[in-house]
This record gives C-alpha cells, sequence and structure tokens, in this order.
C-alpha cells in the first residue's frame, strides 16, 4: 500500500495564546513554554464539513486519480454535530463521490487505524484506491473557561489517498482501555424508562501528566516494536512523522529514542494538537517543502485518547 497523494485545509482564524489568554487565566509564556504552542486555526465562519471536503479535494489531484476512481471513504472524526449519519457520508454528497463511506474514531491515532484499515482492504483485492479524511473540531468538545484543555487544540482537515503498491512496510495498533485519563461524554435524549442515572455532559476531560507519560512511553515501545520487527535499525530511519500533540512530548520521544533534531520535524507552535489531522498536515508540509525523497524510510507514530497508538514504518516511493 502506498499513500499518492495529500491534501489539506485550515480554517482561516489564527488563535494566538495570547487571544485565549482573554477568556482563561494562562499567558503566552505558559502556554508556549509547557506546549511549544503558539498558535492554532480555530474554526469560526467555516464548517467541518466544507474543511474535509477540500481537503479530499486536493488529495485526489495530488494523486492525480478522479474522483470516480475512488473506492472507499473512510473518514477519522472525533466529534462534529451529527452523530448521524457519520461525516464521510455528508462530506460524500459535496465532493460528488459515490464510493462506499464510513467513520472511525480512534482518536488522535485515527488516521494510522485508517491506514492500516485501508492496508487490509488493498492486500485483500477488495478496493484499491482509498480516500482517508480526517475532520477534527477539538474547538467545540473543549471547555472555553478552563484553562487546562482548551489551549491545546486546533481544527483542522486533512486526507490521503492510498492505492496498491510498495510503500508501507509494518503497522502496529494498540489499546489499553483507560477512558478516565482522556474522555468528553456527550448527553443522551431523556428516557423516560431509564431509572438509573440519566448521564450527564462533560467537556473534554483530562489528566494531562498521566496523559503524557503514556504518550511518551507508547510511543517509545510502538516506534522500537515496528522499526525492529522491519528489520531495520533505528538510525537507518530518515524522518520520524509523530503526532503533534505538544512539543515536550515530541522531544521526550525524540530523546528516549536518541534521536537527532532534524530527523523529527514538528509544526504544533502554529497547529496545535489536531488530533487525527496531525499527520497528514505534517506530511503534506513535508512533501510541499521537498524535504521526503524517494527511497526515505519513514516511521510514523501517533497516540491518544483510548488509550490508543499506533505506529507504521513506510519507504517512501
Ligand atoms: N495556563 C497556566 N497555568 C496552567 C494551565 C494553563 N493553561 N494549565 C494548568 N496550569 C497550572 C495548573 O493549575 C498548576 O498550577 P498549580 O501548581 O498552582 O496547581 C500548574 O499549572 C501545573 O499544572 P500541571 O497540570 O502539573 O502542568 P504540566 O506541567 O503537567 O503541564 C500539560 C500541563 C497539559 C501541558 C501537560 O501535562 C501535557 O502536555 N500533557 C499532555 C496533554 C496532551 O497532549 N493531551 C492530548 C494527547 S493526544
Amino acid at each position: 500500500m502506498r499513500i499518492i497523494g495529500t491534501g489539506v485545509a485550515l480554517p482561516q482564524l489564527r488563535v494566538t495564546n495570547d487571544m485565549i489568554a482573554k477568556y482563561v487565566d494562562t499567558s503566552d509564556e505558559w502556554v508556549a513554554s509547557r506546549t511549544g504552542i503558539k498558535e492554532r486555526r480555530i474554526i469560526s465562519t467555516e464548517s467541518l464539513i466544507d474543511l474535509g471536503a477540500q481537503a479530499a479535494k486536493d488529495a485526489v489531484a495530488a494523486a492525480g486519480i478522479d474522483m470516480a476512481d475512488v473506492d472507499l471513504l473512510i473518514c477519522s472524526n472525533v466529534a462534529n454535530s451529527y452523530v448521524t449519519p457519520s461525516l464521510g457520508c455528508i462530506i460524500q454528497g459535496k465532493i460528488d463521490a459515490t464510493c462506499p463511506c464510513f467513520d472511525i474514531n480512534n482518536a488522535c491515532a485515527g488516521f494510522l487505524t485508517a491506514l492500516d484499515m485501508a492496508d487490509g482492504y488493498i492486500t485483500s483485492g477488495r478496493y484499491k484506491n482509498i480516500l482517508i479524511i480526517c475532520a477534527e473540531e477539538p474547538s467545540r468538545i473543549v471547555d472555553w473557561t478552563s484553562r487546562e484543555a482548551c489551549i491545546l487544540f486546533g481544527d483542522a482537515a486533512s486526507a490521503a489517498v492510498v492505492t496498491d503498491g510498495e510503500g508501507l512496510k509494518k503497522i502496529k495498533l494498540s489499546t489499553k482501555s483507560l477512558p478516565d485519563v482522556l474522555y468528553y461524554r456527550r448527553k443522551l435524549e431523556y428516557n423516560p424508562f431509564v431509572t438509573k442515572d440519566q448521564g450527564e455532559y462533560k467537556p473534554l476531560q483530562m489528566n494531562g501528566r498521566e496523559v503524557f507519560k503514556m504518550a511518551v512511553s507508547a510511543s517509545v515501545a510502538d516506534i522500537k516494536k515496528v522499526v525492529e520487527d522491519t528489520g531495520w535499525k533505528m538510525e537507518d530511519v530518515d524522518m520520524f512523522v509523530l503526532h503533534q500533540a505538544n512539543l515536550r512530548i515530541i522531544d521526550s520521544i525524540r530523546q528516549h529514542l536518541d534521536l537527532p533534531e532534524e530527523k523529527v520535524p514538528h509544526n504544533v507552535e502554529r497547529s496545535g494538537n489536531t488530533s487525527s489531522a496531525c499527520i497528514p498536515i505534517l506530511l503534506n508540509e513535508l512533501i510541499a517543502e521537498g524535504k521526503i525523497k524517494k527511497g526515505y524510510k519513514i516511521v510514523f507514530s501517533a497516540f491518544g485518547a483510548g488509550f490508543s497508538s499506533a505506529a507504521a514504518t513506510y519507504e517512501w516511493k
């Protein structure tokens, strides 16, 4: 399976740390020093559906295929205003695709989860061209009256087209059920037959320190495992494309694996954590800047709510 095109659509509005400090008790100094994040894009006037559609169209154009050639659409999304139908189904109508569509939710590991599924479909011969869309609007699930989580996230849509051929080497998904460390709970409709507690709404809740430790240990373990399973040595790898949660997490993973700074690119300072959209956004940037060369050995690693993590080895063709 190989990646043949990527696309990105970002909201217009740039929100700096100083802008957030007008609403919650924080500062640019605190956020930048603890997370590396200086600004993020937040959806103000756009719709997530339109951003997803734009990223999808750009990825298909970059892949050099027609929308009619897309055999399957997998959309990765944590939350949007529709519970049903799926966001992928809604975006399908905006991009004139006719293939089957569905959503997956594996939080920040969503892109690599979709890549793993796509690899299974392609390897089995079931589908040839698969469009993966990652459309995320975390700004609408965080609590903007509390400083803990709203500083971390940004909104974005990104997409990738994958097809048969050489590229993906190994991919590994892991989950350890720890729903309390990072979660968002919606309130369901009142049901007169329910005699237990009807359940309450909770905006995104996070044990930041615990998530930090789990992110670093999961990513380090996943990367070591996929690199070894591929038969590579860590020093053979040209680039590590990691989930962009926080610069301190990225630095800590880099130090644990003793990697040089230039092999671990990041853009979290400009985008914040855009959940599953992070990896295709960074990949799209690296491709546009000519930083990924033919034959490059790449490692992807992502982690997030679940606690779920994923890593993959990939040789760029
Ligand atoms: N601005 C200013 N102060 C803040 C703050 C903010 N936005 N958020 C927390 N603080 C305060 C706390 O209230 C606490 O104050 P106290 O010492 O008076 O009690 C102090 O800063 C330290 O808080 P703590 O939570 O221990 O900070 P930290 O060094 O662990 O950094 C995170 C907090 C969230 C930046 C860090 O834990 C982290 O990055 N975790 C991972 C989060 C993540 O990436 N989640 C998504 C994963 S996909």
